[in-house]
Parts: structure tokens; sequence; C-alpha cells
């Protein structure tokens, strides 16, 4: 038998964008640039450095820019030919090949459950990623590989979900878990509950990245409304603790959270400081701006 390697992730996508009005008003937040590229990009290349082939966008109204994004852009690249732009060229080439897109309609907000409950058919009986597209995250290995390869070593049947901790004045806008070492940065988890209001059972959160053995959709199927009276991914991964098993990575690298202004701005600057050709001078003009700014 081959060896099982990711091949489909699915982006929730649906979401209105309110915390980005006016911008999100026609745009969608996910086309939101990092530097030069839009969020869902990075989303992309994360899954496709995991392995993965196919991305199943999960939208609502208004967002075909994402696709279109992925898609090959004939006239432009007709006119990018004439003028000689090779490299121009040759990146939008690359950007064209690199996942196949697809997407779905959620047709009523009903949550993030009911949101990967809509890529079921697309899924079929395989294992999934789930990649939110708010949640940029940085380090080494991509997370997204680290959750592969930490599930087909449990076996391919217990989900893995990364986890970070967060500050826990923050724990009520997360999904948070308990949970026991199993090895170096590998937890069982124990409990998993969304945007605890009080009493948290740590502060250790759930931080937009999932992979997930196909019996995920059974338990999203009798999943009801939960918190902010929508369907919830944590409430059906809540049935999986005893059985297939939930694990969590602890995610070692940079969180940006580019759904929020403050995450967004931050992911700018630092994402502009890991270009050579924008480096120094972004540098300068930071210093001579922290002068300027602290008198
Ligand atoms: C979602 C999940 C939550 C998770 C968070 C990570 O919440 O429901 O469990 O901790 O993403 O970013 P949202 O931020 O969409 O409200």
């Amino acid at each position: 038998m081959s060896k099982p390697t990711l091949s489909k992730v699915v982006v929730p996508a649906a979401g209105l964008g309110t915390r980005f009005l006016p911008f999100s008003k026609v745009v969608p937040k996910e086309m939101l640039p990092i530097v030069d590229k839009p969020a869902v990009q990075y989303i992309a290349e994360e899954a496709v450095a995991a392995g993965a082939k196919q991305m199943l966008l999960v939208t609502s109204r208004n967002k075909e820019s994402m696709e279109d994004h992925f898609d090959m852009a004939f006239e432009l690249e007709a006119v990018l030919r004439g003028r000689k732009k090779e490299s121009e060229l040759e990146m939008l080439s690359k950007l064209s090949k690199l996942i196949e897109v697809a997407s779905v309609r959620q047709q009523q907000p009903l949550g993030l459950g009911h949101a990967v409950l809509c890529a079921k058919p697309w899924v079929g009986d395989e294992p999934i990623g789930v990649m939110l597209p708010d949640d940029l995250l940085e380090a080494p290995t991509p997370c997204m590989r680290s959750l592969w390869e930490c599930f087909a070593r449990f076996g391919h049947s217990m989900g893995v979900v990364a986890l970070m901790e967060v500050p826990w004045e923050k724990t009520h806008q997360y999904g948070i878990v308990s949970a026991e070492r199993v090895e170096e940065g590998v937890v069982r988890i124990r409990s998993i509950v969304e945007k605890p209001p009080s009493n948290p059972p740590s502060n250790l959160a759930v931080i937009g990245r999932y992979m997930l053995p196909p019996t995920l959709f059974g338990e999203l199927e009798k999943t009801g409304r939960g918190a902010g009276g929508e369907i919830q991914l944590t409430d059906a991964l809540a049935r999986m603790v005893d059985a297939p098993g939930l694990l969590g990575y602890l995610f070692k690298g940079r969180r940006f959270d580019t759904g929020d202004k403050l995450g967004f701005l931050e992911a700018n600057v630092a994402y502009a400081l890991k270009r050579p050709e924008l480096r120094a001078p972004f540098l300068a003009y930071l210093r001579q701006l922290l002068e300027t700014e602290s008198t």
C-alpha cells in the first residue's frame, strides 16, 4: 500500500470580515496584503509545504477574487510577455500552478463547524487539513506540515490541532483545551471548549490549524448550535476526545491574527523585515519613526 499523504485542505473563508470594514465591503478580508501577497496565498503556500495538492475555499458572496487570484490570468500574462517582464511572468505562472483550487458556498452563516461540513462532498473519505486564513503562522517547519507528520506518526486516526499559550485574559476568544503531555511538543487533549466565558481549563488555545480524520464529518452532523448560536468545529472535536482521540501539537513559532487590525499591521512589519530588499530601508524608517514618536 502506498504511504498516505495529505492531499486536501479546507479553508473556511465565508466570514463577512466586519472587523475590516470598510475595506471588506467589496474585497474579501482574506485578500488583505501582507507586504505584496494576499493573506490567503500564505495559507496556500503553507498547505503546499505540507504536501497538499488541492485546496477548497468555503466562501460566500463577493469572494470570487480569491479564486481569480489562483487562476491563470491570460491577458495579464500576454501583456507581460509582450513587455518582456520575465520575472513577473514566472511569478504569476508559479502562482497559478501552486495548488488546485476549488470552492463551495456556505449559504448560511451558521459557524465554522457548518463551514467545514460544507466541504464533506468534496473531501470524501480522506483525512483533511483545516486552515483558518486569519491565522498567519511562521515557523522553520510550516505548522500544517508538523500537524500532518504528527497525524501520520500516531496512526492516521487521531485528530491533531495546533496549540499555543495565550494570555489568560484572552482565553475567551479561543478554543481552549486541557491536556496531558505525551512527548516533547505533543499533548493528548482531555477536554476542549469554545470561547469559555469564565474558568478556562488552561491558557492553551487552538490556533487555526487542524489535521482531522474523515470521521470528523459524522461528528459535525451530530453537533448542534453552541457558542454564539453557531455550529462550532470545537464542539465536534470535543466528541472526538475519547475516541478516536485528539492530540495537540504545541506550535513553536510566531502567530499573527491578520483578522485583527493590530495583528495585521504586526504581520506586515514582520514579513517586510524578512524581505532582503526591504529590510535595511524599512528598519531605517522604523528607527527614525520611533525616535520622532518617542520625543
Ligand atoms: C476560531 C475557532 C477557535 C480558535 C480560533 C483561532 O475562532 O472557533 O476555536 O481558537 O479560531 O484563531 P474565531 O477566531 O473564528 O472566532
